[in-house]
């Protein structure tokens, strides 16, 4: 099992075209996160929390700047590189875009399909599924699973492909703040296992405080950064360097 992905984010912009003009969701961020590291992002609604991790997921394209994934610029890449560089990465939706026609097990399965789901595989979703709490419920639907339940599938569902990097994009959003400091906690315990890079966005403070260091984004730009023990250092440029 590897040690997660250093992430380099490297002047990075992003806009939309609205009906009033374009708006700078992601407004010139650099961001250095070693390999192993957990990151939250926080900073209010609309300040560019999830642009930026659909960015470093290579789910957007930057209209300007890098991001280099484990010394691989994935901002360039052609579709079947951009495929393969997403299948590394272990993606939490905001809205855990869980397929209602498949059960909480066929969820999990679904990033590892159409390959043939083998022995090995379906072993390891029956695995996640425990580990998120939700063993006896593989057969279940979305829609007999309440919202914290349907996040812990999203997060078992996001690990099946053994990522080296994930994102989580408010995991812990549709619940109540204890429930979510309880996903948050196993969240960071299944990537410090796994051996990945976590990156979370989120609003709650307890979920960020969960994190060993955490980056504070408004109107699209980076204002600051905590290094756990060290405190604020801001404005920010960004560079979470020390120890971890
Ligand atoms: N596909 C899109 N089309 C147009 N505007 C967009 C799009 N995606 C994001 N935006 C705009 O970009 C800005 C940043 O949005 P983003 O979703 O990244 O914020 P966020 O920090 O994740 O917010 P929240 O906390 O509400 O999830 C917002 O002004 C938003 O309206
Ligand atoms: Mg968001």
């Amino acid at each position: 099992m590897g040690d997660g992905a250093s992430v380099r984010v490297e002047d990075v912009r992003k806009s939309f075209g609205t009906g009033d003009g374009l708006i700078a969701a992601v407004d010139g961020i650099s961001l250095d996160v070693p390999a192993g590291r957990s990151v939250a992002l926080v900073g209010a609604s609309g300040s560019g929390k999830s642009t930026l991790l659909h960015l470093i997921g290579a789910i957007e394209r930057p209209d300007a700047g890098r991001v280099v994934v484990d010394g691989q610029d994935v901002t360039g890449l052609g579709r079947r590189a951009a495929a393969h560089y997403r299948r590394t990465v272990g993606f939490v939706f905001q809205r855990f875009h869980l397929l209602p026609g498949l059960s909480a097990l066929d969820n999990v399965l679904a990033p590892v399909l159409p390959r043939k789901a083998g022995f090995d595989r379906d072993t390891r979703a029956r695995e996640l599924l425990a580990a998120v709490g939700l063993a006896g419920r593989e057969t279940a639907l979305p829609s007999q699973l309440s919202g914290g339940q349907q996040q812990r599938v999203a997060v078992a569902r996001a690990l099946i492909g053994r990522p080296r990097l994930l994102l989580a994009d408010e995991p812990t959003g549709s619940l109540d703040s204890a429930t979510g400091e309880q996903l948050m906690d196993l969240v960071s315990a299944l990537a410090a296992e796994h051996g990945c890079t976590l990156m979370v966005a989120t609003h709650d403070m307890g979920v960020a405080e969960r994190c060993a260091d955490v980056v504070r984004l408004r109107d699209g730009k980076l204002t600051g950064t905590a290094i756990r023990g060290r405190g604020w250092a801001g404005p920010a440029r960004g560079g979470l360097t020390g120890p971890a």
